[in-house]
């Protein structure tokens, strides 16, 4: 059709020409869309969290997290199964113990839960999978907090660090492929490192929770690892108001030997997940945590937004910004439509 000019509202400042630029020509069919999309996800780069559950002998439905349950160990094997045949990258393991106390011993227990689950997945999907297991004393205390206290009650970073030092070796010997501190305590990703290769351990990753903020997405979570936790953890994890501090975090475990860095939770922190994906020389990742998948489960739940649709915004936004990966409660049903086209971002 022929230029129309269209100058005749009263005011209008005249046209000096019709635009040469025109960037709708890369959305004019999905053919051109599909061909023109710069984020582009793959199976591979999802890792799926999952809950294991010490004495139960039917998997527990967590009623925070539609959809996701603790598993048995049995069950847990099927759905690792599962992951692996959707094409998943991996699993990260969280183990819920029958028994607590103030040092969190089953953490590093021989027959503790995590260490039996990691003894019977990896040769199962071992190959297929990259088998991670979470770091960290929370699940474990009668306290809830992710280290042990000292006598007035705070934290102790140092003596957490020989704990957590005697978890990754009981993780490494079962067979965990790599390790996510989880605790944010100083020095937490060198000493490990130094505790790993001191002990054979040189090929197991850290995947380093660098920037884990304070925040209430976590609440859900707490559910489903039966939290014991009384106050907070403000004294250890980050103020959410604080941007610079992330990059520090994740550019010091970079210089302590970590393999990934990662920033948690996603949605709430893409400013900086984006800041240290600009400048971070190893893998980026992101936690995309139980708040965000509960707020938009239970939203979809009712209506109020297209569940699919959604989510697969909400990663592609987590990709966009520069994560190199991403641990998600979705990662089965995200591998399932990236593999047959139908991911809808
Ligand atoms: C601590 C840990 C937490 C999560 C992962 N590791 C809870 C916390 O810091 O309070 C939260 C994950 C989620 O919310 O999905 N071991």
């Amino acid at each position: 059709a022929a230029p129309r000019f269209t100058t005749d509202t009263p005011g209008a400042p005249a046209l000096a020409a019709f635009p040469r630029v025109r960037p709708r020509r890369g959305r004019v069919t999905p053919a051109v869309r599909r061909m023109m999309r710069e984020t582009r996800i793959d199976p591979a780069q999802l890792t799926l969290p999952l809950f294991v559950r010490e004495g139960i002998d039917e998997p527990v439905d967590i009623a925070s997290l539609p959809g996701q349950q603790q598993h048995t160990i049995d069950s847990l094997r099927r759905i690792a199964v599962r992951a692996a045949e959707a094409g998943v990258g991996g699993i990260n393991l969280f183990g819920i113990p029958a028994h607590l106390d103030a040092v969190g011993s089953q953490a590093d227990a021989e027959d503790g839960i995590v260490q039996r689950a990691l003894r019977a997945l990896v040769p199962e999907v071992g190959d297929a999978l990259v088998i991670q297991s979470d770091l960290c004393l929370d699940e474990f205390t009668d306290h809830g907090h992710c280290g042990v206290l000292d006598a007035d009650g705070t934290v102790d970073n140092d003596a957490t660090l020989e704990r957590y030092g005697a978890m990754a070796l009981a993780q490494a010997r079962a067979g965990s492929r790599m390790l996510a501190p989880s605790g944010m305590m100083d020095g937490q990703i060198g000493y490990l490192r130094d505790v790993l290769d001191a002990n054979g351990f040189q090929d197991v990753l850290l995947l380093a929770y660098s920037a884990k903020y304070a925040s209430g997405f976590y609440g859900p979570f707490r559910e489903a690892v039966d939290s014991q936790l009384r106050g907070d953890r403000r004294t250890y994890q980050q103020d959410p108001a604080n941007g610079r501090e992330g990059v520090r975090e994740a550019s010091l475990d970079v210089a302590e030997g970590a393999d990934i860095v990662m920033v948690k939770p996603a949605a709430s922190f893409l400013d900086v997940l984006y800041r240290v994906a600009q400048t971070s020389p190893v893998p980026v990742w992101a936690y995309q945590v139980s708040g965000e998948y509960a707020a938009i489960e239970a939203a979809a739940a009712n209506g109020w937004l297209q569940r699919e649709r959604v989510i697969d915004e909400a990663v592609t936004g987590i990709f966009r910004a520069g994560a190199d990966g991403l641990l998600t409660y979705w990662a089965i049903e995200l591998a399932e439509r990236l593999r047959t086209g139908d991911f809808a971002a």
